[in-house]
């Protein structure tokens, strides 16, 4: 794992984006993997920015994301298919129908999973992967257990994510319970993955992932089997 150091969130940001932009420099038609929370909302802003004044093309791209809430409707303004739309589909001009979030609306979600991993088995493999951090070393929702899951799966949220994101909704009672995320082997099948870290609540999660250990008490230390990953942290997370 590489570790780059940023001053703040804006420098994080903007560094973030030059790897997603130039991935699509070097392949036009590249597929890039999404992630949602707080943390990428300013790295969607400089795409968007790329892409306003040409330096950026999103025409070829697809791109699929890690997770979406279940059960939840697209339309809903909590759902993840609503954040990327807000925060970056309805200001590139990325083909919708090539952009793929889990189906929330699912009724059978055990075999959306199913076939959202077969979607990326048919269009993938992913070119970069974007992905956040838990507080609790969740990456997508693959929460700390004993076993992780390595397909894409429906799982329960913890009561601490169900805390975190607490913050995005207008009461505690309205977080789902529930989502579809890719497992830790979809994820890891990405030939890049560039992780945002920001703010001092990580600087607990961002030490675990910078000793040696793997443990699936903190999911994201799997991430260190892979050979291509770069960590964006601000000095906030890295000094704590
Ligand atoms: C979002 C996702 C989550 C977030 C994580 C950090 O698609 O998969 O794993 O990346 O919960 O969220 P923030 O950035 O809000 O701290």
């Amino acid at each position: 794992m590489r570790i780059i150091i940023c001053e703040n969130y804006e420098e994080l940001s903007e560094k973030g984006a030059e790897f997603f932009k130039a991935q699509v420099t070097l392949k036009p038609d590249s597929v890039l993997g999404l992630a949602t929370g707080g943390t990428p909302v300013g790295l969607y802003k400089k795409l968007i920015e790329y892409n306003k004044n040409g330096s950026l093309d999103f025409s070829r791209v697809t791109s699929f994301n890690l997770d979406e809430y279940y059960p939840i409707a697209p339309d809903n303004d909590q759902s993840y298919r609503y954040f990327m739309n807000e925060n970056l589909f309805d200001h590139v001009n990325i083909d919708k129908t090539r952009t793929y979030v889990p189906d929330g609306l699912a009724k059978d979600p055990e075999a959306q999973c199913k076939a959202y991993e077969a979607l990326l088995e048919e269009k993938g493999p992913v070119d970069i992967q974007l992905l956040g951090i838990g507080r609790n070393g969740h990456i997508g929702f693959n929460e700390p257990d004993e076993k992780l899951n390595a397909v894409t799966h429906i799982t329960g949220l913890t009561e601490s994510t169900v805390e975190a994101n607490a913050r995005f909704f207008a009461d505690i009672s309205q977080v789902p319970t529930k989502a579809l995320t890719m497992g830790i082997g979809t994820i890891l099948k990405s030939k890049k993955i560039v992780m945002l870290i920001s703010g001092k609540e990580k600087h607990e999660v961002l030490s675990e992932l910078l000793n040696d250990d793997i443990t699936t008490k903190n999911p994201a230390t799997l991430l260190k089997v892979h050979p291509d990953v770069v960590i964006i942290c601000d000095k906030a997370a890295y000094e704590g």
